[in-house]
Order: C-alpha cells, then sequence, then structure tokens
C-alpha cells in the first residue's frame, strides 16, 4: 500500500505533451478570482456572523493566511508534477498509493460537496430574487427537511422538504458538463468582472454607513476565540474553520503551473496576488456588514445561549421570522444586508450578480471531482468502467452523472453551512498531504528540476500543516465526525478493491492524466490562452 506511482513515468508523458507556456501573473490571478469568489462570501458571511460576531474579521485573516502558505506548498509540486489530479497525483509519487487513495477520498468532500454548497448558495440567491420579481416559490420546495442522522447530522428547517432550486442547477451543470462544455476565457473574465463589481458596489454603499457605527463593532469577539480541543466550531477559530470555504479554489491558479509563463515567478505572483485581493475584499465586505448593519450572533431566548448556526431552531425563531431578520438569518448574506440598510436595489443587483457567477463556481468544483474520479479509475483503484469516456461528447460521462447525482442528493437535503465545513475537512486534509509530500521530495529527490521552489519551505511547510490541523478541529464535532467516518469507509474501500486492482500493483505504467482520450482538466480557460486540450495547446 505504499508503493508510489513513478514520478519519472508522469514526468517523461508531461514532457512530451509540453504546454504551450502563455499564462503571464495577470491572467493567473484573474484565473484564481474567478475560482475563489462565490458562495464563501456572498453566504457563509452570515454563518462566520453567528459563530464569531464582528470577530469573524479576524477569521478572514486567519483562513486566508492558512491559505497562502498552503498555496505556496501547493506551487512547488504544481510545477514539479504539472498533471491533471492535483493533490491526488502528487501523493502518489511521493507519499504511496494508501496516502493518495485518502487524498483523493477527501478530494471528494473538497469538490462534490463544495459543490453541493455553492449550489444551495445559489438557491437562497435565486429563491431571493425571484420572490422581488413577485414569484413564489413555496418554502417547502427551497430548503431540505429538518433532520438528524444519528444525532450528528442535523440540518434543514421546519416545513423543508426539499432545496428543488439546488437540484436543477447541479442537473443543469451536470448536463452541460457531459456535453463537454467549458468556460470560454472571455465569458470567465467576464464573471470575475461580475463578482467583482459586486463586491465593490457593496463596499462603497455600506462602509460610509459603517463609519458612523463604531458601536456595532462591539463585543467584538461575543464568542470568544475558539477552542480546536472543544467540539462547538464557534468562535474566532470556529468561524475560520467554516470561512476557509470562501478561500478554496486557489489551487486552479498552481495546477495552471505548466502553462504559464515563467513559472518560478509568475505562479507565486499569481497564487498571492488573488489570495490578497480576496482577502482585502473579503475585509472590507466584513467591516461593511458589521459597520452598517451589525453581526452579533443571535441568542436563544429560550437558553440564553446562541443558536447553532443554521439549526432549524435558528431559522424558526422569532427574530428569523421577522419582517426584518437579523443577518444571521439570511441565505443571501450581501444582497440582504444591502436591502436592509435602504440601498434595495443594490441589494438586488448584488443577489442578481451572485445568481449568475455562482454556477461556474459549482462547474468548477465538478470539473475537478469529475477529473480525480477519472483518473483514479484510470490508475484502477476504483472500477476502470467508470471512467469510460462518451463516444460523441468526449467527456467521461459515467463519472459525471454519478458525480451529479451525488451532488444534487446533498445539495437537497442539507444546508450550506453544514456542507461547506464538510467540504472544508477534506481540503484542510489535502492541503496538509501536499505541504508534507513537498518536503518529503526535497529530502528524497534534491536534484529534480524545480520550476518553482517554495521559499523558506521548512518555515512555510510545517505553519501550512500546523494551519490546517488546527483549523480542522476548529470545526463542530458534527463536521470532524463526518470526515472520520467517510474516512474509515475509504479506507475500507481500498483494501477491498484498490489495493488488488491497483495498475501499479500489476505492474501496469500508464500515465491516465496524459491519455490521448483524457477530457481536458478542469483548469478555465484564460484571455488569450489556448483551450486546454485544443489543437493550438498540443502544438
Ligand atoms: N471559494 C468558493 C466559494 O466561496 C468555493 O464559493
Amino acid at each position: 500500500m505504499w508503493r508510489v506511482k513513478s514520478l519519472d513515468a508522469i514526468l517523461a508523458t508531461a514532457e512530451k505533451k509540453s504546454l504551450h507556456r502563455s499564462l503571464g501573473p495577470i491572467q493567473l490571478t484573474l484565473l484564481g478570482i474567478g475560482a475563489v469568489i462565490g458562495t464563501g462570501i456572498f453566504v457563509l458571511t452570515a454563518t462566520a456572523a453567528q459563530k464569531a460576531g464582528p470577530g469573524m474579521m479576524i477569521s478572514f485573516i486567519i483562513a486566508g493566511l492558512v491559505c497562502a502558505v498552503a498555496a505556496l506548498c501547493y506551487s512547488e509540486l504544481a510545477s514539479m508534477v504539472p498533471v491533471a489530479g492535483s493533490a491526488y497525483t502528487y501523493s502518489y509519487a511521493v507519499m504511496g498509493e494508501v496516502v493518495a487513495w485518502l487524498v483523493g477520498w477527501a478530494l471528494i468532500l473538497e469538490y462534490a460537496l463544495g459543490a453541493s454548497a455553492v449550489a444551495v448558495g445559489w438557491s437562497g440567491h435565486i429563491v431571493g430574487f425571484l420572490d422581488a420579481v413577485g414569484i413564489h416559490i413555496p418554502h417547502a420546495l427551497t430548503v431540505g427537511p429538518k433532520l438528524s442522522i444519528g444525532g450528528f447530522i442535523q440540518g434543514g428547517e421546519v416545513g423543508g422538504v426539499v432545496n428543488l432550486p439546488a437540484v436543477v442547477i447541479t442537473a443543469v451543470v451536470t448536463a452541460l458538463l457531459i456535453l463537454g462544455t467549458k468556460e470560454s476565457a472571455n465569458f470567465n473574465a467576464l464573471l470575475v468582472a461580475v463578482k467583482v463589481t459586486a463586491l465593490t458596489l457593496f463596499v462603497v454603499l455600506t462602509l460610509p454607513i459603517a463609519l458612523g457605527h463604531g458601536a456595532n463593532f462591539h463585543p467584538f469577539t461575543p464568542r470568544g476565540w475558539g477552542n480546536p480541543l472543544g467540539s462547538s466550531g464557534t468562535g474566532v477559530l470556529g468561524a475560520a474553520a467554516s470561512i476557509f470555504f470562501a478561500y478554496v479554489g486557489f489551487d486552479a491558479v498552481s495546477t495552471a503551473a505548466e502553462e504559464t509563463k515563467n513559472p518560478q515567478r509568475n505562479v507565486p505572483i499569481g497564487l498571492i496576488a488573488s489570495l490578497l485581493i480576496c482577502t482585502i475584499f473579503y475585509l472590507l465586505v466584513a467591516g461593511g456588514v458589521i459597520g452598517s448593519f451589525g453581526a452579533q450572533p443571535l441568542i436563544d431566548p429560550a437558553t440564553g445561549q446562541p443558536f447553532a448556526d443554521g439549526s432549524p431552531a435558528l431559522y424558526a425563531s422569532a427574530a428569523c421570522t421577522s419582517a426584518h431578520a437579523p443577518l444571521v438569518c439570511s441565505k443571501e448574506a450581501l444582497a440582504h444586508v444591502l436591502r436592509e440598510v435602504g440601498h434595495p436595489l443594490a441589494g438586488y443587483m448584488v443577489g442578481l450578480a451572485a445568481t449568475i457567477a455562482l454556477p461556474s463556481v459549482v462547474l468548477l468544483m465538478m470539473y475537478g471531482q469529475t477529473r480525480i474520479f477519472f483518473v483514479m479509475a484510470r490508475d484502477g483503484l476504483l472500477p476502470k468502467g467508470l471512467s469510460a469516456v462518451h463516444a460523441k461528447f468526449k467527456t467521461p460521462w459515467i463519472i459525471t452523472l454519478i458525480t451529479g447525482v451525488a451532488v444534487a442528493i446533498a445539495a437537497a437535503f442539507l444546508p450550506v453551512g453544514q456542507l461547506a465545513d464538510y467540504s472544508n475537512s477534506g481540503t484542510l486534509f489535502a492541503f496538509a498531504a501536499v505541504s508534507l509530500g513537498v518536503m518529503i521530495l526535497r529530502l528524497t529527490d534534491k536534484s529534480r528540476p524545480r520550476p518553482f521552489r517554495t521559499p523558506l519551505l521548512f518555515v512555510v511547510a510545517p505553519l501550512s500543516i500546523i494551519g490546517c490541523v488546527v483549523l480542522f478541529l476548529s470545526l463542530g464535532k458534527e463536521s470532524k465526525t463526518v470526515f472520520y467516518v467517510w474516512t474509515a469507509i475509504g479506507l475500507v474501500f481500498y483494501f477491498a478493491y484498490g489495493f488488488w486492482k491497483s495498475n501499479v500493483r500489476l505492474g501496469l505504467v500508464e500515465v491516465p492524466e496524459l491519455a490521448a482520450d483524457a477530457p481536458p482538466t478542469g483548469v478555465a480557460p484564460m484571455p488569450g490562452a489556448p483551450a486546454p486540450g485544443s489543437k493550438e495547446e498540443r502544438s
């Protein structure tokens, strides 16, 4: 189970593929921002408020810093092993099959449940927008049912049945992926502009109001700092563990390393610039939310304690059912704040911007998921039949369909905050594995060319691992339990199937990421760059 996939075999074939290096720092930064800004800021700001109050501003900084150090580690591996499959492939080449399997298995949480979370975030916005124009979808069809699985997965709302809009958007995205749709360069740039404009409008309208309401920042940390050794998942650290979701997606920049001009210089610029720009936006937005409208956690009058974030009791409370509900009740946080502080039109526009832009984040995450499944199946760790490529559309349609169904089921029944937290647990595991892998490779394979070298690796990588572990432990007990149970199921699967069927075990040297009929990677083509897999790119 510690067998590795030969890095030389991967690299030899990668060299043959030799992508055209066309991306510059601005294109990389745009790519990062396009993949990053999504449900995290537009929706989970409400979750962060319930967990930390105004202290969520520090949560945004902590999550951003953890991502920054992880991003630097990602870049070194991405520039050395420039093939699809990301953290899974890196781990296979460095730490062995069982670790790779566990990383791939954790990435299912990251990508599939992440896609579900964004689909639910989209649902909140489309429902709000349709409401505004006089079309009312029955409440029962807009949220999942009140549920409690084994006492630890809790969610939904009283009167909820199924989150139909989230299912619909997932079905549409699945169909687009099976048909082989990719975002065009200009469309991606347009969506970045839409999102950045919406956030800028929000900041410009709310910050002036915020300046006169310093009192809204007190108490700053009403739920304390949080305790990674505890189980509540609240406080500044608990909110950081949740809001971490707002930064996920920047790995799109590191996986584009092989298409980058002068990657040694441009990859870190792209990663750090996109993270920095997002962090600054997020802090300004959070400041605007807190100052203009207030972001204190909602207290349950029955117990005198804050409600659990996203719980049925929270949504059923008198405050949340009142006409002017507090931030923590909203499923379209930023749009809600604008409407409540006297900018209803801007509120609808920001809601519309999220409605337009979020499906592309769902698409990118589902793309990533199908790509990793594809590589795992071709490696023999999942049944090979799953990787079948559609004769006409040239896409891995079986895997895409299975992914779509799984994403839709999770989105139909679970609330956005829980989905994001489960997704984060998998992402944090993968980030930590990559950070460990990059150090191991520096020690075991010193002379291999590294187009990008992580600066101060033996400081940066341990910081990244510590950050990931602290954030993981700061998640609520429920999310941690979901991760442990998921990992245990993964190990059973591995020893029942992949361990025996693995290509590496059977002596087959294949690099499925580079097969001629492999579907394109999940990185959206950028302005000026040829589409992945296109003739220009291969030439
Ligand atoms: N960072 C992405 C979002 O917030 C996943 O939607």
